[in-house]
């Protein structure tokens, strides 16, 4: 069976495309995960592809997350420079994750500059906008290949 990826989003992604295109790009969510699709046929993989707004739902699914996923890629958003709670149920997923951003948070302001997910992430691919999630992919894919062998 496929490996299975989940790919998180965090809040204000819903609004790619009209959000701040000088920073973020043109594309929408939605065209995102068009492109994410086909690199994980590419790949041989499969997504689940999420978006929320609400700390308390990406908690809730990284919590389901042992029982689905076998790597998580995550765009955590705003939630990247605050979010204790997202680190701890990262940690307890026990998943490789794979951190992205759009933007390259360390062109930015200080406050961006700080990232929980880091703590726990194998690895940070920002600053390459929509081409981030399928080089993220890319990085499940060799993850997986490994952990397989
Ligand atoms: C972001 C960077 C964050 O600092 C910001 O709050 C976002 C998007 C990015 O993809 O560049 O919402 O994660």
């Amino acid at each position: 069976m496929a490996k299975n990826v989940l790919i998180l989003n965090g809040p204000n992604l819903n609004m790619l495309g009209s959000r701040e295109p000088e920073i973020y790009g043109s594309e929408t969510l939605g065209d995102i995960e068009t492109r994410c699709r086909a690199e994980a046929d590419k790949l041989g993989l499969s997504i689940d592809f999420r978006q929320s707004n609400s700390e308390g739902e990406l908690v809730d699914w990284i919590q389901q997350s042992p029982d689905s996923a076998d790597a998580i890629i995550i765009n955590a958003g705003a939630y990247t420079h605050t979010s204790v709670a997202l680190l701890d149920a990262l940690r307890a997923a026990g998943k490789p994750v794979i951190e992205v951003h759009l933007s390259n948070i360390f062109q930015r302001e200080a406050f961006r500059h700080e990232s929980y997910i880091s703590q726990t992430a194998r690895g940070v691919i920002c600053g390459f906008g929509a081409h981030g999630y399928e080089l993220a992919l890319q990085a499940a894919a060799k993850i997986l290949e490994v952990a397989q062998s």
